[in-house]
């Protein structure tokens, strides 16, 4: 896969390194875009950050922060963004097959280190489903406006 873009702010600044130790214990490279420490700054921008690389690289990518609902909020305003929240292995599998999710969003306060690890480590492993009735719908999502 390609290179996995990841970022936080320092509401998710913890979680983001922890997470970089683990995607290359998972042996996946990965491009770290901020923030780089714990002193406070604004979500937005790391989501776009993120969001656009993702776009440019047509890749997949991280973003963490307090709950991890500003950074959905957020990227999900990008075009070609389709940020999910997951809180379980489950909700993180369903958003890869049913929604093509290409973000993932992680809450460092409320998703503890060993979850968030189930969770990167299944979201990076499933596949886009290849039933025709999920990418009408995911086509059905990219048109609204
Ligand atoms: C920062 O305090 C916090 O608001 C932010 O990390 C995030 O949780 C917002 O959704």
């Amino acid at each position: 896969m390609k290179k996995i873009i990841i970022g936080s702010d320092h509401g998710g600044f913890e979680l983001k390194e922890i997470l970089k130790e683990y995607l290359k214990e998972l042996s996946y490279d990965y491009e770290d875009v901020g923030t780089k420490n714990r002193e406070s700054c604004d979500y937005p921008d790391f989501a776009k950050k993120v969001s656009q690389k993702i776009i440019e690289k047509n890749s997949r990518g991280i973003l963490i922060c307090g709950t991890g609902i500003g950074m959905s909020m957020a990227a999900n305003k990008i075009k070609g963004i389709r940020a999910a929240l997951a809180f379980d292995e489950y909700t993180a599998k369903m958003s890869r097959e049913h929604n093509n999710s290409n973000v993932l969003c992680l809450g460092e306060r409320t998703t503890k280190e060993i979850m968030a690890k189930k969770i990167v480590k299944i979201w990076l492993e499933t596949k886009f489903s290849k039933e025709e009735r999920h990418h009408k719908r995911v086509g059905k999502i990219m048109k609204l406006e």
